[in-house]
Formats: C-alpha cells, structure tokens, sequence
C-alpha cells in the first residue's frame, strides 16, 4: 500500500506492529540500560521487566540524535512491493544469521548489541577517482532513505519478506565514481573479537565476513544499502548499522555490519566460497532447479505461517535482474 495516499495524520497500524503497549520505544530500553549499566548491573537483562527488545543489551549503544533517526524509514516505495504479507517483527527480528556473534539463530538477537553500532564509519575504496571514507551519520544524511518491502530468501530453504529502510547501493557508487577498470565490488564486515564472540570462538572462519558481487550487479536497482527495518533503526541482529541486501540472491550475499566497500579489477574471494566451496558460489542467485547439497532449494518454508511453497527464480525478481546474467559476452567476461 502507498503511504502518500494517506495523509500524515492518519495512523494505519504496519502489519508487522504488535498492539500498543507491548513495545518498549527505543529511548526506553536504552535510557535504562544505561541507567543498570551504570549502576554496575552489566548483563542485567533478567532484571528487566518484559519488553520485547529486553533480552537483548550487552554493550552500551551511544543514543542516536533524534533528527537522524527521524530520517528512517523514509518515503515507502511501492515498486517492490511483493505479493506476500510482511513477516511480523516479533518472529522476523528474532530468527537470524549472524556467526560474528552467535551460530545459534534465536541467540543473536541476545547479543545484538555486544558491538557498538555507532559512531561508524564505511571506507569506500579501489577503483574510483573519488575514495572516501563516510560516517553513518553522513550516509542517512547524504542519500535519501526509502522504504522497500523485499522478499528474503535463505539458501536454508526458509523465506521472509522484510520492510528495510535504506537507499541503493549505486548512489553511493555514483558518488565515489568508479574507474573504467572497476568491474566487482567487495563488502567487508567488521573485525573486532573483542567485542564479538563469534569471531573468537570460532577463529577457523576467515573473518572478516566478506562477499563480492559484479559491478553490474552492484549497479542494478534493486540492490540496498539498509539502515533500518520495521520503521526503526537496523538492530544489531540484522547487522546494524548498515548492511547488504540483494533480493534476487541467496541471503548470506548479504553482508551485515559493513565497513568496507571496495571497487576492485578481478573477482573477490567470498567468506562462504573459501569455507565450503563445494556448497556456496560467487553467483548465489536463487535458482529452483539447482539444488543445494543439503537443502532442495524447490520449495521455501515461510518463516511467519511454515507454510511450504514453491521457489521462484530469482527469488521472483527475474524482471530487473534476469538481464544481468543473458549475455553471454557478458558473463564470460565477468566469469573470467
Ligand atoms: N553477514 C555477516 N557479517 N555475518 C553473517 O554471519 N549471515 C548471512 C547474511 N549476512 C551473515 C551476514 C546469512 S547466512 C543470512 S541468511 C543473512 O545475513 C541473514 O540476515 P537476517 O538475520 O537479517 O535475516
């Protein structure tokens, strides 16, 4: 549905809204964590009388200025909309990937704020005549920020579709502008296992997270730089404060927590490629007929009803993105 057919004041509960009451405002949680935190009560979360984001706290987060939080989630784009009901916040946000901080999906949400989320910077480097370096602030400030509802597809086999905030990844592209020798682009995550558990458990896996895609990919429209989700600010679990989203491509294409993005002449490693080649591609475009070896990738299970229904190319977004992958001069020089 179009928000600007309806006037400003008009309040519509979103579908993905619990009913009033049962959601603590974001100053609420943080102002009393800080509050326990600085009366020592560090992992005080079974103090916290219930509230839907009261598990979560580990770390202090700086509170964000209210002018850039205002700016989420943006004027909503409907040309995405998809034809499948929002995913409701209260299983969306709880069920997550996340191995920086816990292998275990329904653990992250417990520890999404072991890292903090801001200040925070993305170095966008390589192949462009324009390096630079932009903080969060800059970033929500600079591009304007849109709401998109996308389908999300995990190579998992389960599937949610998600309303993000955020803008196109190819504004900022345009904004460094790339050489002529640009052809992929490299997202990196961040580093830093003091303040993340996963990478210190689990230092076999070559951090940091990284993943790649073409530059015409990068380029095409539906690929998101996310700031927000559900209206709100990006929570750690979903990779606060920016994260990755192509919605044509299996999830883990999806980096979370960036702070590098860099053009590059030849194709990148990517995290899942160098661990399990045999089971994650560079390409990771979701594709029905290919199975994974260990999930069937015919069907998806929706993560909201569990209903089980049938995979679409794609991810049903062939009509922008099938184009990409049609020419064959094209692909053997990106495959090159
Ligand atoms: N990004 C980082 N940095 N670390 C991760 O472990 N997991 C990926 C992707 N991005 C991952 C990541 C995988 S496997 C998936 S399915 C999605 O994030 C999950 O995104 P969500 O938790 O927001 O649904």
């Amino acid at each position: 549905m179009n928000d600007s057919a309806h006037g400003p004041w008009v309040h519509r509960d979103r579908p993905w809204e619990l009913p009033a009451g049962q959601l603590c405002p974001e100053s609420t949680w943080l102002n009393r964590r800080q509050m326990l935190a600085s009366l020592g009560f560090f992992g005080a979360s079974s103090l916290l009388p219930a509230c839907t984001r009261a598990e979560a706290p580990v770390k202090l987060q700086a509170p964000w200025p209210a002018e850039l939080l205002a700016r989420i989630p943006g004027k909503h784009n409907t040309r995405y909309d998809p034809e499948r009901s929002i995913t409701p916040e209260a299983i969306g946000s709880v069920y997550n990937n996340f191995y920086e901080l816990s292998t275990n999906k329904d653990a992250v949400v417990r520890l999404a704020d072991s890292y903090a989320h801001r200040p925070w910077t993305v170095e966008v480097v390589g192949e462009c005549h324009k390096a630079r370096t932009f903080d969060i602030d800059t970033l929500l400030t600079q591009f304007t920020q849109e709401e998109r509802h996308y389908r999300f597809r995990c190579v998992e086999a389960w599937s949610a579709t998600y309303p993000w905030s955020g803008f196109p990844l190819r504004s900022l592209l345009d904004a460094v502008e790339p050489t002529s020798h640009a052809r992929y682009v490299r997202f990196v995550s961040l580093q830093d296992p003091k303040s993340l558990p996963g990478q210190r458990k689990q230092p076999w896996y070559p951090w940091p997270y990284h993943e790649g895609l073409t530059l015409p990919e990068a380029r095409n429209e539906l690929t998101f730089l996310a700031t927000g989700i559900y209206g709100h600010r990006l929570p750690g679990q979903h990779g606060a404060p920016i994260r990755l989203l192509t919605p044509w491509k299996y999830g883990f294409k999806s980096a979370k927590a960036i702070v590098r993005i860099e053009l590059m002449r030849t194709r990148p490693p990517t995290f899942w490629n160098l661990t399990v080649p045999d089971e994650y591609d560079f390409w990771a475009n979701v594709e029905p007929a290919m199975p994974h070896p260990r999930w069937s990738q015919s069907t998806e299970r929706l993560l909201d009803t569990g209903d089980r229904i049938r995979t679409r190319r794609f991810n049903g977004y062939g009509k922008y993105v099938a184009s990409l992958y049609e020419d064959p001069t094209n692909m053997g020089f990106l495959r090159g």
